[in-house]
């Protein structure tokens, strides 16, 4: 018998969130209200306290971030090239130029030993992306960006429910924004967040999010800034204070299937695995993210892809190079610029990581990595750091 299609990523959404979304959907108030105040809330209690505003996506929540900061046409931004689109996106959006960074071949961090010598008197932030398995270096990180008075805007969309030296991320650092996409460590359907520093800044992000609105004594409105519309509706804030709840269980069993993934994995040749986590408990996991050893291998990452998707099991890339799209190029970068980011760009494949999946399904997803390898390949073993 065929086993089932295996997803690479999927949500898991129990019948007590979907009857509690009906509630709020039966209530006559389904746009932003009670709802996301209390999830604003609860997030914020994940945060240390630290003041949090939910909008429509991480993308949006990047946005509002770099606007908060002022920054847009003249401004530089320092980011990695080994990221999601958002972040190029959005830095452009803002009418500011993206600066590229290299990447750690093996966590994927931003290499913050390169981002000094990209720091220039146009430079206003850095926006670094973090990677499952690793969190960038926060003391090196703001002790930088500290010292040439640079904000920051962590995209920790990747993330929740990891921890650096103890603290959860977001409860430290300027300014970090989440995503509550159905692929990651919760969801919202489609959501985002940012955590800011003080009643101020979270004002203006609701000004932000809202239109650009801002209210007069006398009742009636006025914008000084075009403002999106990012304000995200209590249905999804309903489902996201549920997923949040569930959010320790859904890291917890994550963090076992990863175990099985380091445990079990070994491919002839060999592949590039992440991080091995040494803490325990401190990371959460919401990828699984391999490098093919493409010089030794007969096929290509296609033909891989295929193979495994022959077998019923999806994969993805995370990510494609940033400063080699079309939108990156115009900003002069060519390849060969950033080494580790395009090595990644060219080989990674995302293999299938939910909490809806059980140790057999890793298990089997190892097997036909081995078995496609084996085929394809010449002869050598897994590395792991
Ligand atoms: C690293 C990273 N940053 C930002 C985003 C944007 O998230 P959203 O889909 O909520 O806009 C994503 C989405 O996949 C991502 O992977």
């Amino acid at each position: 018998m065929t086993p089932a299609p295996l997803k690479f990523a999927s949500p898991l959404l129990d019948e007590a969130t979907i009857a509690a979304a009906g509630d709020v959907l039966r209530s006559g108030h389904i746009t932003s209200g009670i709802w996301v105040e209390r999830f604003e809330a609860a997030l914020s209690a994940h945060c240390g306290g630290r003041p949090v505003r939910v909008l429509t996506s991480a993308t949006a929540a990047v946005e509002v971030a770099l606007q908060l900061c002022g920054i847009g046409p003249g401004d530089e931004v320092i980011t990695c090239g080994q990221s999601f689109f958002t972040v190029l996106n959005m830095i452009v959006k803002v009418g500011a130029t993206p600066v590229f960074v290299d990447c750690d071949l093996v966590t994927r961090n931003v290499e913050l030993g390169r981002v000094a010598a990209r720091i220039g008197p146009r430079t206003r932030a850095i926006v670094p992306t973090h990677w499952p398995g690793s969190l960038v270096d926060l003391d090196a990180l703001y002790a930088l960006a500290g010292h040439y008075g640079l904000r920051v805007i962590e995209d920790a969309a990747l993330v929740i429910g990891s921890h650096w030296q103890g603290r959860p991320v977001g409860a430290l650092g300027d300014l970090v924004t989440f995503s509550f996409h159905p692929n990651k460590n919760m969801t919202t359907i489609e959501g985002g967040a940012i955590v800011c520093s003080d009643a101020e800044e979270a004002h203006r992000i609701e000004v932000l999010r809202f239109h650009g609105i801002e209210r007069r004594d006398d009742g009636t409105r006025d914008v000084a800034f075009p403002g999106g519309k990012f304000n995200l509706p209590d249905v999804n804030a309903r489902i996201g204070i549920a997923q949040l709840e569930r959010l320790p269980g859904f890291l917890t069993h994550r963090r076992m299937l990863v175990e099985r993934y380091f445990d079990r994995f070994v491919t002839n040749p060999a592949c590039v695995l992440p991080p091995r986590p040494v803490d325990g408990d401190g990371q959460s996991w919401n990828m699984f993210c391999i490098l093919l050893p493409l010089e030794r291998m007969t096929i290509s990452r296609k033909d891989f892809r295929d193979a495994l998707g022959a077998r019923g099991i999806a994969t993805g890339i995370s990510y494609e190079a940033l400063h080699l799209s079309t939108l990156g190029r115009r900003f002069g970068y060519h390849r060969g610029d950033l080494p580790n980011t395009e090595r990644i760009s060219d080989s990674t494949v995302t293999l299938p990581l939910h909490a809806g999946m059980n140790p057999e399904d890793v298990d089997r997803v190892c097997d036909a990595c081995a078995d496609v390898l084996a085929r394809h390949g010449s002869p050598g073993n897994s590395t792991t750091r």
